[in-house]
């Protein structure tokens, strides 16, 4: 393929993308915007194998490649829960990660290429923050990878004097570029580098090991975001136009996400960054399993398929829980059911809800809800006190009222569904445990509070057979 073709495959490529980012932004459009993405980067992977810069030797080493990692994304894809869904992309961004990494170095240490003058230290620079945002990244994601797979705890972990030990290490790591700079050979280079990227990588893991629980969906975000930084590292250090093009896509896509997510939270972007916000000074650790205070009502599906039937109006408030017990189809049903006797029914859609963006969004969509009546948060939240009935299921952390009256809480400030303030909120969980962000739930013990104990698929259907007998 000739190094024009190459580029007109390019620029249809990264209009693909575009095309594919657009369609995701809605849940109606998302399947096309998936298909744009895969054809985008069908065409991208096939111009660079047949392209000018891939030379007949390389072509058994790429497919080689092709397959090894083509196997293990088949099978991660055809193995992996819908709920282990957000690991997996905190994996994934991983491993984009260390292939900049990976690739920085051996961009350094290779010397098919001479350069000279400004050139030799633009390239050394370029290959310096390439490793550096993929070696946060990286360990970033592993971290990440293990609070949302609950190998590690959630607590944030924080060290006496984080924001300095953040300080210094930044500090380190501008001294060692220009000590890469001023190396004189690649051996004498080596060694700035190998500091720096073992200052990255704990940077990385104290960045994210410092995040509580609620915050964590910035984080992820975030990660998302920095890995396309990364794989625009990569492209400038590779000089492929559509690696950098991609990479500042995914990046500045993820860092609007962020920044939505941020607003969504009540969260200022730079605190979730330096770390245990809305835990550490004055508030108390988030508590994890903390004991019930007060009084539960328990009640039973066929009592709640009662409620449910004699409502005008119903708002279901779907959460993690909903998710784990993939109950999304009988929610359908129900839905349906309701509807059809006349009962105004909406869904309340939290922006975190669930561990990762749009979860529940995907699920409904899954499930064949209509989009016109998944309302988000703050369209919905008015309309409380107005409706009869307000069902949550698996959601826990997106409904705690505490977040709103506790200032102490570590999920002070966080909007929440206001469920408490419809007529009555039934609420559908296994037993008293806490949420994600481990702090006691004062809904639970509201007099107008219903608890309906057990797996939400279970109860779900036990409601829709007492609805329907
Ligand atoms: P959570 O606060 O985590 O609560 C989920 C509840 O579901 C749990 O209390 C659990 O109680 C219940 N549950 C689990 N399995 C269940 C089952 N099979 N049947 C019925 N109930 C079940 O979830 P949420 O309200 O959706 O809030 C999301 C939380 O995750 C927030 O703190 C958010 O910050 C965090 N987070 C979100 C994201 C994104 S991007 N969405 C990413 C990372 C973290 P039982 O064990 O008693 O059943």
């Amino acid at each position: 393929m000739s190094s024009s073709l190459a580029t007109v495959a390019y620029i249809g490529a990264t209009i693909l993308f575009i095309l594919s980012l657009g369609g995701l932004a809605n849940p109606e459009t998302s399947r096309r915007g998936n298909l744009f993405g895969m054809a985008g980067m069908a065409i991208a992977v096939l111009a660079t194998i047949l392209g000018p810069r891939v030379t007949a030797a390389g072509i058994p080493w790429i497919v080689g490649a092709l397959l090894l990692g083509g196997s293990v994304g088949l099978y991660a894809a055809r193995k992996v829960q819908m709920t282990q869904m957000p690991e997996l992309v905190a994996l994934m961004h991983s491993l984009v990660g260390l292939a900049a990494c990976l690739v920085g170095f051996a961009s350094y240490i290779d010397t098919s290429i001479e350069f000279t003058g400004a050139e030799k230290s633009i390239h050394e620079m370029e290959i310096y923050i390439g490793i550096l945002i993929g070696a946060v990244t990286f360990s970033g994601s592993v971290i990440a990878f293990g609070k949302l797979s609950g190998k590690i705890g959630g607590k944030p972990l924080l060290l006496p004097a984080r924001h300095w030990l953040n300080l210094i290490g930044l500090l380190v790591v501008i001294w060692f570029g220009y000590a890469l700079l001023q190396a004189p050979d690649i051996n004498a280079g080596l060694m700035p580098l190998t500091v720096m990227t073992v200052v990255a990588l704990l940077f990385g893991i104290h960045m994210v090991m410092a995040i509580g629980g609620a915050d964590m969906p910035v984080v992820v975000s975030m990660l998302n975001s920095y890995s396309g930084w990364a794989a625009a590292a990569t492209g400038f250090m590779l000089a492929n136009d559509l690696l950098i093009v991609t990479g500042a896509l995914v990046g500045s896509s993820g860092a609007i996400l962020s920044y939505i997510m941020c607003r969504a939270m009540n969260r200022n972007f730079l605190s979730v960054i330096a770390g245990g916000f809305g835990t550490g000074e004055g508030a108390a650790p988030a508590a994890a399993g903390s004991q019930p205070a007060g009084e539960v009502t328990p009640v039973s599906a066929v009592d709640t398929a009662e409620l449910l039937g004699s409502s005008k109006s119903v708002i279901i408030v779907p959460g993690y829980g909903m998710a784990v017990a993939q109950a999304q189809h009988t929610v359908y049903e129900i839905t349906k059911f309701l509807r059809e006797k006349g009962v105004n029914v909406r869904f309340g859609i939290h922006p975190v809800a669930g561990r990762m963006p749009g979860h529940m969004n995907v699920l409904l969509a899954e499930a064949k809800v209509p989009y016109d009546i998944v309302m988000e948060m703050d369209e919905i939240n008015d309309d409380f006190p107005e409706t009869d009935v307000a069902m949550v299921i698996g959601a826990n952390d997106i409904v705690n009222p505490a977040a709103e009256d506790d200032p102490g809480s570590p999920i002070a400030g966080m909007p929440v569904l206001q469920v408490w303030k419809a007529k009555t909120s039934i609420v559908m969980k296994r037993s008293m445990a806490s949420g994600y962000a481990g702090v006691d739930n004062p809904l639970f013990y509201k007099e107008n509070n219903r608890m309906l104990f057990g797996d939400a698929k279970k109860m779900l259907d036990e409601v829709l057979g007492a609805l329907k007998g």
